[in-house]
């Protein structure tokens, strides 16, 4: 396998290889061995490829399997996820958030089918060039799809990689990752780039493990690992501290009118943008704030109803939500009034699925 490995000239021997030359035997002999079986590694298409590695930014390979497998029997080609309403492609994200992912990906397809006959790109610039096709996203497609000697170096990799060197610069500079990306282009073998990124995922995601719990134990690069000689691997990766999030108070009202619920599209920014919410008014209003925000908008108040209050977290916000139940004469035309069963078609946030479950009781 050493030989497969890209020669190294003049400039590149002065890039420290850290002790790691016998890295990619012991991790792909170990890949081989342990590597979890997932649906888009049994049939590695880019089609596949891309869609797993866009559902699996920000969400667990547990919770995408079966949104993977529901999605390709709903919209088994680009050309058909090119051609899907938006209703359509947002029902089937309902749940695993960052909707811009799948709005992206749906612009990617667009463009394959008007650049590349409905087919994904085999260059790495060229992947880059579509909508959500970031340096990773392009990498694990390049290598695991095609077969391209590019690296694929996302938050798993990089904490492998900064615990192997015991590396405390700041993971998250640019300049880091950089550094980091060049020493595993050096280490990747050329005849399996697929099966090496997915090997350091894997790595990552099964046995280096955040938070302080790497099974050392099961590692089949800690015989190379310097933060293990020097006992340090919680250590690593050094990240500077998280700003706080945000905190808003928000409250719901759950409006009824004949029996209809109402939701009401956000706007074109910030968190949730061009998605269906149910009605809410900043703060935490008292029941009769409640009240008067339905009035001035038009409706007559039948009766009111307290519901649960919840609390939702996004990535830099957190949202606690007051809800009431209230039930009215009138449907204004700024919302739009759905039955039980035009409910259940849309796709609604998790922030709002606590209301869409007490909507869901109260309609028949
Ligand atoms: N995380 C993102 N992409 C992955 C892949 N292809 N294998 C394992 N974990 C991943």
């Amino acid at each position: 396998m050493e030989k497969m490995r890209k020669e190294r000239n003049k400039e590149d021997e002065a890039r420290p290889l850290f002790g790691l030359q016998s890295m990619e035997g012991l991790l792909l002999s170990w890949y081989d061995r342990c590597r979890r079986i997932l649906p888009w590694r049994e049939d590695p298409q880019p089609y596949h490829v891309w869609l797993s590695e866009i559902m699996l930014q920000q969400t667990r390979v547990e919770a995408v399997k079966e949104y993977y497998s529901r999605f390709l029997r709903e919209l088994p080609t680009i050309r058909d996820l090119a051609a899907a309403p938006e209703d359509k492609l947002l029902k089937l994200w309902e749940g695993l958030g960052y909707y811009n992912r799948v709005r992206n990906l749906q612009k990617a397809a667009l463009a394959c089918v008007e650049q590349y006959d409905g087919q994904l790109p085999g260059d790495f610039e060229e992947l880059k060039r579509l909508p959500g096709v970031g340096e990773y996203t392009a990498g694990a497609i390049g290598s695991i799809a095609f077969g391209l000697p590019v690296t694929a170096v996302d938050g798993n990799v990089l904490r492998v990689m900064t615990r192997l060197t015991a590396d405390s610069s700041d993971v998250t500079s640019p300049e880091t990752k950089k550094r980091i990306t060049a020493l595993v282009q050096d280490l990747q073998p050329e005849d399996r780039p697929g099966d090496f990124n997915q090997a350091m995922m894997d790595l990552g995601a099964t046995v280096c493990l955040p938070n302080g719990v790497p099974k050392c134990g099961s590692c089949p690069l800690s015989a190379l690992c310097e933060s293990r000689r020097l006992g340090s691997m919680t250590e690593f990766p050094v990240k500077p501290p998280k700003k706080p999030r945000k905190k808003e108070d928000k409250t719901v009202l759950i409006l009824f009118s004949e029996n209809k619920t109402a939701l009401h599209k956000r706007g074109n920014n910030g968190v949730l943008k061009n998605l269906w919410e149910f009605p809410n008014a900043e703060g935490a209003l008292t029941e009769k704030e409640a009240e008067i925000w339905c009035a001035e908008k038009g409706m007559k108040l039948l009766r009111t109803e307290r519901l649960p209050s919840y609390q939702h977290v996004f990535t830099h916000v957190e949202w606690k939500l007051s809800c009431y139940g209230v039930w009215v004469s009138g449907q204004p035309e700024e919302f739009l009034w759905l039955d039980l069963e035009g409910l259940e078609q849309r796709a609604v946030p998790s922030a709002f699925r606590p209301c869409c479950e007490e909507a869901r009781k109260r309609l028949q």
